[in-house]
């Protein structure tokens, strides 16, 4: 078995080979004068079992074409399998057409990553589960929630409710009321005006006087999150903890997150979180363990 980084998130590509007891494979990663990504596996993998650690988070089309790349030249190496372990999916919220003459990218990202070699796909927390079957090659689906859980346990809130952020997000907010000593729950009709802009408009539920628990896939620009905040302190929330495996952390994500009426927003690192990016609220827990158990 051989690990491998690419640049996206080597931090934690370390974490898991420690937790394997096994090192980091060298790699030679270069770039070119016009953006050309070179990648060079500095020993032999034939006949091996790779595994390629590489979310495809900010800037998504060079680390995807990263991966693409990587997966290339471990099949050109002989490689046995190739198992592209992507933890944070990029395009996936692209998983249909909601209008006519759209692209389906995460499809096409599906395609791709196939038809550069990949014999296995390792992901967590897809955005849409159905993502699995755009693939015709084993897909392992694993979850950061019980990481996060498991944390949130450890803080004995009181007087939980489990927030769905959206209508979309309501059976990952079930799955997560239940191992919560099967807290409610209560779910946030959003709206959206257009991409990037969440506008919200209504709750199904109780959080009065309660700890509200929202919880999301992702934070990206923090619209929908800080957003549902507002709305469960106005509902008369007692404390707000918001929790998303996924850190995209866009634009204003911090600011948001950082001035609103959130007591801890808790996140994992499969992208990781730059310093410019940490902020007093914000607690970053490791899913390497996850990660590692899978491969
Ligand atoms: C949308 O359906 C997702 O689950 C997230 O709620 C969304 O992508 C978060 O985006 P933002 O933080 O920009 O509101």
């Amino acid at each position: 078995l051989r690990l491998f980084a690419g640049s996206a998130n080597v931090p934690l590509a370390q974490e898991v080979a420690r937790y394997l007891g096994m090192d980091v494979g060298p790699m030679i990663r270069k770039q070119f004068a016009d953006g050309e990504i070179y990648i060079q596996i500095q020993e032999s993998i034939r006949g091996c079992d790779v595994y390629l650690i590489q979310p495809c988070c900010n800037p998504v089309n060079a680390h995807l074409m990263e991966l693409l790349i990587m997966i290339d030249a471990c099949r050109r190496a002989s490689a046995r399998q190739i198992t592209a372990v992507i933890p944070y999916y990029g395009y996936a919220r692209a998983d249909r057409k909601t209008a006519g003459r759209e692209s389906i990218a995460a499809k096409l990202v599906a395609n791709l990553i196939t038809q550069a070699g990949a014999n296995r796909v390792l992901a967590m927390d897809l955005h849409s589960a159905q993502i699995q079957g755009y693939f015709d090659i084993p897909f392992d689906h694993v979850y950061g929630s019980p990481v996060i859980i498991d944390y949130l346990l450890s803080k004995e809130l009181p007087d939980l409710v489990v927030v769905s952020p959206d209508v979309g997000g309501v059976a990952r907010a079930r799955a997560f009321a239940k191992k919560l000593n099967d807290a409610p729950l209560a779910i946030i009709d959003k709206r959206r005006q257009s991409h990037n802009v969440a506008e919200v408009m209504n709750l199904i539920g109780d959080v009065k006087d309660k700890t509200a628990v929202l919880v999301d896939d992702m934070i990206d620009t923090a619209g929908t999150i800080t957003e549902g905040s507002k709305l469960l302190r106005e509902k008369g929330a007692r404390q707000i903890y918001a929790c998303a495996t996924h850190a995209v952390f866009s634009g204003p994500a911090v600011d948001r997150l950082s001035s609103g009426c959130i007591e801890e927003v808790i996140v994992t690192n499969t992208i990781p979180v730059s310093e410019n990016k940490h902020f007093e609220q914000l607690t970053v827990l490791t899913v390497a363990n996850v990660l590692g158990e899978a491969i």
